[in-house]
């Protein structure tokens, strides 16, 4: 029960890395908070893990728009009463070679990527402050690390990512508040299934375990730094790749 108690907000939680994330957390003691776009798998998951006794919350929330983010927030407060931990892992991709790519699918990737882990960082960091205590964790990846073919307006937001979880780490670690980061290989979920099957093998040649990740191999590792077990470990980005070698 290694999160027994505490209230964490987990974002783009009802589907792929969320999902497992939701479901490791509640294993390990935790309330969740499932903050979702997608009403209908946000709902689902939420009715499936109360009916097997755990404290799961859904709330619908578009994390690029602040007055969403500010409700979901609200919410929570209402609900629970504090908030311990904030997984920031929505994330969208919308992949085009730079020439191709319409300034419409650069901004909304940024607008949820970047800007919506700033809205939701920002929302709840004063909960965490008056409680001198908090775990935040925010999804990168090896996309963001290295760059990756299509995806312009994607590995610049997560690189950016990387960049606000240093930031924040200065700014809060006197608070009692630990921020890192985690930057993921290629994992199964939908955002890969959308990827040309010659990328994906490709991709998986490159890995030095030659596999790709499942949700749960990430969800652990967001585990282990929203545990006390993570207390020493600040503004670290924690690549969970397999040993890609892109
Ligand atoms: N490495 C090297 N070259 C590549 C390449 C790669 N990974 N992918 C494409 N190319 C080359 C192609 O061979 C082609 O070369 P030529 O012009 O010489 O023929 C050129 O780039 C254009 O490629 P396409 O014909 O495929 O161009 P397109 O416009 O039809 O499609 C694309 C472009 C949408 C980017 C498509 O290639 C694609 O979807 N690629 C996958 C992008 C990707 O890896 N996305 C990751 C999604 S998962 C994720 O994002 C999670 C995470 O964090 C890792
Ligand atoms: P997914 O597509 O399976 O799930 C993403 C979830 O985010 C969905 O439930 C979706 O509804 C939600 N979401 C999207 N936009 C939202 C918004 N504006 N507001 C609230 N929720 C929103 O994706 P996956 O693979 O589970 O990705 C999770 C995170 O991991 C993302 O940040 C992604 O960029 C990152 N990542 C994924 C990798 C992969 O290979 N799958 C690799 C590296 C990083």
């Amino acid at each position: 029960m290694r999160l027994q108690d505490k209230v964490a907000i987990i974002t783009g939680a009802a589907n792929g890395i969320g999902s497992a994330a939701v479901q490791r957390f509640v294993e390990e003691g935790a309330k969740v908070v499932l903050a979702d776009f997608d009403y209908q798998a946000g709902k689902s998951l939420e009715n499936e893990l109360r009916e097997q006794g755990y404290s799961a919350f859904f709330v619908q929330v578009d994390v690029a728009d602040r007055k969403s983010v500010d409700a979901m927030v609200e919410q929570t407060i209402e609900r629970f009463g504090e908030i311990h931990i904030l997984i920031n892992n929505a994330g969208i991709t919308r992949d085009a070679m730079l020439t191709k790519m319409t300034e419409e699918d650069f901004s909304r990737v940024l607008d949820v990527n970047l800007t919506g882990v700033f809205n939701c960082t920002q929302a709840v960091v004063p909960h965490m402050v008056a409680n001198r205590f908090g775990k935040i964790i925010n999804t990168s990846s090896v996309s963001g690390v290295y760059g990756n073919v299509g995806q312009t307006n994607y590995a610049a937001s997560k690189a950016a990512v990387v960049g606000m979880t240093k930031t924040w780490a200065k700014e809060l670690g006197r608070k009692g508040i630990n921020v890192n980061a985690v930057a993921p290989g290629f994992t199964l979920t939908k955002m890969v299934a959308k990827m040309p099957e010659k990328i994906i093998e490709q991709m998986q040649s490159v890995v030095a375990l030659q596999r790709l990740a499942e949700p749960r191999d990430i969800a652990n590792a967001y585990l282990f730094l929203a545990s006390d077990e993570s207390n020493y470990v600040h503004g670290h980005v924690l690549q969970v790749d397999g040993g890609i070698m892109m």
